[in-house]
């Protein structure tokens, strides 16, 4: 299985991707897309030998059909998005029928930017992560798995964050895995 990863930030999620999953169970990761040429991810990636590029485009319809057309290119299969911090269009969506994300809350509670931290401002006591296909909404697609963590004490959203990152690399794993082995129905 193909796999192309969209990175915005560090890209620990990646690593995690390379490091466990990368070369496993057929599956390769053969591109690595930013839409921040800065982005810690791009560096990830051609550290791992896989090729790596930015799209800076402003308009996000023609960022997104570079993109599609750059992935389609690498015979991409599965689009894993790792910390990407846009929208992915309808038009680009349509291509591939595959496309996932982690996200750092138990959705629907918390979808979008900043979830942590509206959690932490609710007062939330069970936080956690999820992995979900998705569609064009904000972390609207259906979830494929979730992992709660209680954490009834913790009111700062970095303390929350750094608790939960290995959770996320766990689970965004195991899901690329699962997907692999024809173990995740597709919407
Ligand atoms: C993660 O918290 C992920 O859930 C969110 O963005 C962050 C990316 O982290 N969507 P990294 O770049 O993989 O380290």
């Amino acid at each position: 299985m193909r796999v192309g990863v969209l990175a915005s930030g560090d890209g620990s999620n990646l690593q995690a991707i390379l490091d466990r999953v990368h070369g496993r169970d057929g599956i390769e990761v053969v591109a690595v897309g930013s839409d921040k040429p800065r982005a810690r991810a791009l560096e990830r990636a051609r550290a791992a030998g896989i090729t790596a590029r930015a799209f800076e485009q402003s308009d996000r319809h023609a960022r997104d059909a570079a993109m599609a057309d750059w992935l389609a290119g690498a015979g991409v299969e599965l689009v894993v998005l790792a910390g990407y911090m846009q929208l992915l269009d309808a038009a680009f969506l349509a291509r591939f029928p595959r496309v996932i994300n982690v996200h750092p809350a138990l959705l629907p509670a918390f979808p979008g930017i900043g979830a942590v931290e509206q959690a932490v401002a609710h007062g939330v006591k069970v936080f956690g992560v999820t992995v979900h296909f998705v569609d064009e909404g904000v972390d609207t697609g259906p979830v494929i798995a979730q992992r709660a963590l209680e954490l009834p004490g913790v009111a700062d959203a970095e303390t929350v964050r750094a608790a939960l990152r290995p959770i996320e690399h766990d689970l965004l794993c195991e899901v690329v895995l699962a997907i692999a082995r024809g173990a995740v129905r597709i919407p």
